[in-house]
């Protein structure tokens, strides 16, 4: 089934695509290279109704729809993936657990400013030995009168250091999924610090850190959803966080494919464009209709999240494929530019280190094929 794009849908894709070509593109360069968290860009996504995106208009959202979020986002990635993980942590999981979980102080207080763009969510699931096995998270929360004291260890943080609340799951019982609780945590609060500062790969422009709590008092207020939901609020925020990965991974590719032709009709090697040569259309041809594939996949899953229809499925087959996909498009990209595509002076040096984390973060591609078999074996058939 293709997903018909909408007037609006187009209108959204092509204001996300202007922002992206002339506000971020031009720094996104500078910005990797000298770990420069994209804050001014932020607050602009906040003007033009970026980060509030799947909010609904009474939170001062912009109730978009998840399928003009994706096609927005895919256009912010084809600039700068950091500002776009950036911006699908925020809008997919964080705000969107907030909504769904949240009470009506917690939605004044947290969800309304974040629609604007006032400051930006994080989500802090992993610890350094709870990774793809979530559920062996360690991170405490005790109860303690109308508080909770939180103790331990969150790793691989995005935005732990610039965002201004962090979604944090600890556990308030030793086992069991339903002994993992969500909390909404600030920098404000003692007790809380940020640790190790990652120096990454790629996506050097978002900040990536562990998150330590010492006897962190939280506020039983700042609960997110009831005790012992914690596991389901981050489960059904990595639904909608993988569609924003997928479309990330999505716009990457493009933007590799679009490079690639680019340059293939420039260049010139045995007296013609190296566009001629048969070698290299098959190439062209193959990453175009690997990205074809992607958006198919992306689209589908963000008009069923939209529908709000189950979504596990196919948010991680999107995942799963996009993010491969970038990784074998923005491989090739660099191929067609030859040395040219090994220095940083063209941007798929770029790509292609922003596009390796995207078959690991936000659950492994070995976990979304495991999802992926588990929904499909506990289907009830056609
Ligand atoms: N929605 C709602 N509930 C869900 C769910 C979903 N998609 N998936 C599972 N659950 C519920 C189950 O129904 C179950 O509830 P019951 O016990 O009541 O039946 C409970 O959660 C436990 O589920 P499982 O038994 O399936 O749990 P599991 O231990 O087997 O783990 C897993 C499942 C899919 C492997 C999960 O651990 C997982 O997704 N791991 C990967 C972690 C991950 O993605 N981390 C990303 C970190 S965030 C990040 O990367 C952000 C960034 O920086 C960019």
């Amino acid at each position: 089934m293709s997903v018909q794009l909408s007037k609006e849908q187009l209108m959204i894709q092509k204001m996300a695509r202007d922002f992206a070509r002339k506000e971020l593109a031009p720094l996104a360069a500078e910005r990797d290279e000298k770990h420069l968290y994209p804050a001014d860009s932020l607050k602009k996504m906040g003007e033009l109704g970026l980060l509030g995106m799947l909010v609904s208009e009474k939170y001062g959202g912009e109730d978009m729809g998840t399928v003009a979020y994706a096609l927005a986002l895919s256009e912010i990635a084809a600039a700068c993936a950091s500002t776009a993980v950036i911006m699908s942590v925020h809008n997919s999981i964080c705000c969107g657990s907030i909504e769904k979980f949240g009470t009506e102080e917690q939605k004044q207080e947290f969800l309304v400013p974040m629609a604007g763009g006032e400051f930006i969510g994080a989500f802090a699931l992993t610890e350094p030995e709870a990774g793809s096995d979530a559920q062996a998270l360690s991170c405490t929360a005790e109860r303690d009168g109308d508080s909770y004291v939180l103790n331990g260890t969150k790793r691989f943080i995005t935005s732990g250091q610039n965002g201004g609340v962090v979604l944090v799951l600890a556990r308030t019982k030793p086992t069991g999924s339903d002994g993992i609780t969500a909390f909404l945590v600030t920098h404000d609060m003692p007790g809380f610090k940020v640790d190790k500062v990652e120096n990454k790969m790629g996506q050097c422009a978002s900040d990536t850190v562990d998150l330590v709590f010492s006897n962190c008092k939280v506020p039983a207020s700042r609960m997110l959803g009831k005790e012992g939901e914690g596991f389901t609020v981050a489960m059904s925020g990595l639904d909608a966080g993988r569609i924003g990965i997928a479309a990330l991974s999505l716009g990457l590719g493009q933007a590799a494919l679009d490079e690639a032709v680019k340059y293939a009709k420039q260049r010139k090697q045995f007296g013609q464009e190296i566009a001629k040569f048969q070698g290299l259309q098959w190439i062209l041809a193959d990453m175009a209709m690997d990205v074809e594939a992607a958006r198919q996949l992306v689209l589908n899953a963000a008009a069923i999240k939209e529908r709000g229809e189950n979504c596990t499925m196919a948010a991680s087959m999107a995942k799963c494929f996009a993010s491969e996909m970038a990784n074998r498009v923005t491989s090739q990209a660099i191929q067609i530019h030859g040395g040219y595509g090994y220095i940083k002076e063209y941007p798929v040096e770029r790509f292609y280190r922003d596009a390796r984390i995207l078959t690991i973060y936000e659950g492994t591609n070995q976990i979304q094929r495991h999802v992926i078999a588990r929904e499909l074996l506990k289907a009830k058939g056609r």
